[in-house]
């Protein structure tokens, strides 16, 4: 092994974090954190990772999923799309699979929601593949350990690295530790800002850091300015306590979540609806700004279409996001 390759491991032995689904025995739970852990930090997913493997203990369990539960296990973590295709895939997986996950990096890339590199950890992890995972921690470990200009969020580029790093894993004992040590390196100390290069263990063979160019690695890709959508719902308590939410429509990303009804939505008229809060959150393809009114209700109201619904106990519906936070503005005022 290459002496920063033995180091690195050296260093991950003592330094590794613990994790729910570190030394897990289960490839099913070690799929479930690669997936949450794709967009998402280790620290926010523990708690979802205990809850979603109690809810959903097997591939089984996970495939019979209501859309409700399972809304409800990714409520918070965003980028609904996961848990989607988690449950896409784990149907394949008892049609096609005997319930159980193919353990090549190259067949599990074929399921839904698993790319190159979840792939690759799930491999290695759990059925010892030497293939390297390149995420976006292992890219910037390396493009200064080697000097790379290279854009990282292009893909050839990726596979470029994960061609060079593959003659290195090969020699690596354990290839899932590997793997995790890169990406804890990335994570703990070869972090985007003020890498903490003393304490690392590719100090002495890293090039950035002999060249003090630590800052100017990875090169970063322009970053476009988003679009913004803007929207107008309307917050209303009956005499009950109770709030009115609406089903979100269309737009697959949160089809199936409650959330606070657009004000053209309502089948009956507002009475002198107010300006309350605005709130603000950034998506990956546009940035939605939301106003949300508050009214007085009409004496009368018709019976309401299956889209709307009251609930004097909005938690346990699968809420967006911004109407979690709408909620607790709303309740803190
Ligand atoms: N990020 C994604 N997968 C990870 C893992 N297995 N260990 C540490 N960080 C990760
Ligand atoms: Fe990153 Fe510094 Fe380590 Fe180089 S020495 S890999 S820049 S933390």
């Amino acid at each position: 092994m290459l002496t920063w390759a033995r180091k690195l491991l050296d260093w991950y032995a003592q330094a590794r974090r613990e994790m729910p689904w570190r030394g897990h025995p289960d490839a099913y739970a070690v799929w479930v954190s690669e997936i949450m852990l794709q967009q998402t930090q280790v620290d926010t997913v523990r708690p979802y990772f205990t809850r979603f493997l109690q809810a959903f203990p097997d591939i089984a369990a996970l495939a019979s999923a209501s859309d409700e539960a399972l809304l409800k296990s990714w409520e918070g973590l965003g980028y609904y799309t996961r848990v989607r295709n988690l449950r896409k895939a784990a149907q394949c997986l008892v049609a096609q699979y005997n319930s159980e996950l193919p353990h090549t990096a190259e067949a599990l890339e074929k399921l839904p929601g698993i790319g190159a590199y979840t792939a690759a950890a799930i491999a290695s992890i759990c059925f010892n593949e030497a293939i390297p995972v390149v995420d976006g921690n292992v890219a910037r470990v390396f493009a200064r350990f080697n000097l790379l200009s290279d854009d990282f969020s292009k893909d050839g580029n990726r596979r470029k690295l994960a061609a060079w790093l593959t003659p290195i894993i090969q020699t690596a004992p354990i290839p899932g530790d590997f793997n995790q040590a890169m990406m804890e390196l990335g994570a703990l100390v070869c972090t985007p800002r003020n890498p903490k290069c003393d304490e690392c263990p590719l100090r002495d063979a890293c090039q950035a850091k002999r060249k003090q160019m630590q800052d100017s690695f990875p090169h970063k890709s322009p970053t476009k300015t988003l679009p913004e959508r803007t929207c107008k719902v309307v917050a209303l308590q009956n005499e009950m306590g109770e709030w009115l939410f609406a089903k979100h429509e269309g737009e697959r990303l949160l089809a199936g979540f409650w959330e606070f009804p657009k004000v053209t939505a309502l089948p009956f008229p507002l009475a002198k609806p107010k300006k309350s809060i605005t709130h603000r959150q950034t998506f990956s393809h546009f940035r939605q700004i939301t106003t949300v009114y508050t009214a007085t209700l009409p004496e009368a109201i018709p019976p309401l279409p299956e889209t709307l619904r009251w609930s004097a106990t909005p938690e346990a519906l699968p809420l967006t996001t911004a109407t979690r936070k709408i909620l607790s503005k709303l309740r803190n005022r």
